[in-house]
């Protein structure tokens, strides 16, 4: 195991990917705790990550000293490397120029971080983001790389194996920093590749027999990659012991229930109540314009609905969650000062504690990417692994104002063409959430000989890496001609199609 200690970098969790990739386990843990983590997870390696502070400030965060009694090779980050000079007898200071963006970095000597990968005299593109930086190095460690801005770019004590670098390699633009992880985990560490998710899934269903015994489960389903991808996985472990609850409010796309309650019920034969709860959801929604209202209607609805349901089943004492590490990860707060709520969210993991049952929860070690290459392993289509997010109130954020069951199957309508067209021309999977959105205004145009007075739809189309921010995507105009010509000519009701550029910030990813 890797130990990541992290001092609130933007970019923390691409560091544990990025190790996560060579095969390797690795834990983020927050400063404060780095000595208990040290204790809990007896490290091989441990890695310091980058962060907002500056060392120079009062009360900057530094290295815990169990950090360096863990006597095991320690590479610093950005900020890590300046907290490992600091803690050290080095010296920081504030920086002339704030280096932002690409540099080169020139090797001017060896060393076993990046031994094999880069020799002596050779410049590297990488990634800075730093406003102060080192100026004089602790004893016993010498300089092995420099850059224009950072004449301590890289440093290195190798005898008490220790590295740090001013750079960020786990970042893309950084194009060697995938195998400077791997050399500082494989070489440096010694870690061998076994954190592989055959061996993961293997391992959890072991643990989920010995939590669930011979109690009942149930399962919240959502129709997303999470929830299914734990279901599959329990039920692999447990087999019927385990129901599903998918609620259906009413909000899915076109055809979307019936794909999942197909296959689920078909073929992984995994018992699944469909419960249709579209009449009560649209009946309490009706006349509701405001997004927040809306959101906190379908998220009591659904924690309503779901409880009826469990208790009409009887008898489960563990309820099953897809929350993944993203939401267990325990985050670095310098301020903790109260965040502004943008939208209060909705999903099956939201299910309250007030339920009194245990948690069983597959899925809390593990990221995104390999939550998608578990579900592969487990036999979960690629075409339904590899699907867009969907938020858990469903179409009614994509109806803005008012929701009407007429208005719901124009959306479905449009968004089905959209997404049809997407995927006709090979962009699906370039792109990381598509949609349409159903405005709540009518405008006029002319069909044929006639006058019309119909609804306008936006299409929404981003990229991003994990939904925290966004850019639009960009189509050929011919692309988005062709598909709103599609729309206006087979959608009654909509007679005009407009097209999002917004990026997040300052917009959101969804309308509402
Ligand atoms: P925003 O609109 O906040 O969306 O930029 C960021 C990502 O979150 C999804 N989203 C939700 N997911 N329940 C969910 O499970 C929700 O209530 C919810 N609201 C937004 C959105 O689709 C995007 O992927």
């Amino acid at each position: 195991t890797i130990l990541i200690v992290d001092f609130g970098s933007q970019v923390t969790q691409l560091i544990a990917r990025r190790i996560r990739e060579t095969g390797v386990y690795c834990e983020i843990h927050p400063f404060q705790s780095a000595a208990a983590a040290v204790a809990a997870l007896n490290p091989r390696g441990i890695v310091l990550s980058g962060g907002p502070a500056s060392t120079l400030d009062e009360n900057a965060p530094t290295i815990d000293p169990a950090v360096f009694a863990a006597n095991v090779p320690i590479l610093g980050i950005c900020y890590g490397q300046q907290a490992l000079c600091m803690s050290l007898g080095g010296k920081v200071e504030a920086g002339h120029h704030r280096e932002f963006g690409r540099a080169d970095v020139h090797v001017e000597k060896p060393s076993a971080l990046y031994d094999g990968i880069w020799t002596t005299g050779s410049d590297h593109q990488v990634w800075m983001s730093h406003g102060d930086r080192v100026v004089s190095i602790p004893e016993g460690f010498e300089v092995v790389g420099t850059s224009p801005n950072a004449p301590f770019a890289m440093i290195a004590n190798e005898a008490r194996r220790i590295w740090a670098v001013q750079f960020h390699p786990e970042v893309v633009h950084t194009p060697d920093g995938a195998k400077l992880y791997a050399n500082f985990v494989h070489q440096i560490c010694g870690i061998q590749s076994n954190w592989t998710m055959s061996a993961y899934r293997q391992k959890m269903i072991e643990k989920i027999r010995a939590q669930v015994g011979r109690g009942k489960v149930i399962c919240g389903l959502s129709g997303g990659v999470d929830s299914s991808v734990a279901a599959v996985l329990i039920h692999e472990a447990i087999g019927d012991q385990l129901t599903c609850i998918y609620v259906d409010h009413g909000l899915m796309r076109l055809n979307e229930s019936e794909q999942v309650v197909t296959m689920f019920r078909d073929q992984f034969n995994i018992p699944l109540v469909h419960v249709d709860a579209s009449k009560q959801f649209l009946g309490e929604l009706e006349g509701q314009s405001d997004p927040e209202t809306k959101r906190k209607i379908i998220g009591r609805l659904f924690i309503e609905v779901f409880e009826e349901e469990a208790k009409k089943l009887g008898g489960a004492q563990f309820l099953a969650q897809g929350t993944l590490y993203p939401d267990v990860i325990e985050s670095v707060s310098f301020t903790g000062g109260p965040s502004v709520t943008i939208k209060s969210h909705h999903n099956v993991g939201g299910l309250p504690e007030r339920m009194n049952m245990q948690l069983v929860e597959p899925l809390r070690e593990l990221f995104k990417d390999e939550v998608r290459v578990l579900g592969r392993e487990l036999g979960i289509p690629d075409s339904f692994i590899g699907r867009h997010p969907f938020p858990g109130p469903g179409l009614a954020i994509r109806c803005p104002g008012g929701i009407t069951p007429e208005k719901l199957d124009i959306l479905r309508q449009a968004d089905a063409i959209y997404l049809d067209e997407i995927r006709k021309s090979g962009q699906y999977d370039k792109i990381w959430q598509a949609f349409a959105v159903l405005l709540p205004v009518q405008t006029v145009g002319v069909m044929g000989d006639g006058r019309t007075y119909e609804f306008v739809c936006a299409l929404r189309a981003v990229t991003s890496v994990d939904g925290m921010t966004a850019d639009f995507y960009q189509f050929d105009m011919n692309f988005l001609g062709k598909t709103a010509t599609r729309i206006i000519n087979e959608v009654r009701g909509i007679n005009r199609v407009v097209y999002d550029v917004t990026s997040k910030p300052p917009g959101t990813i969804e309308w509402e």
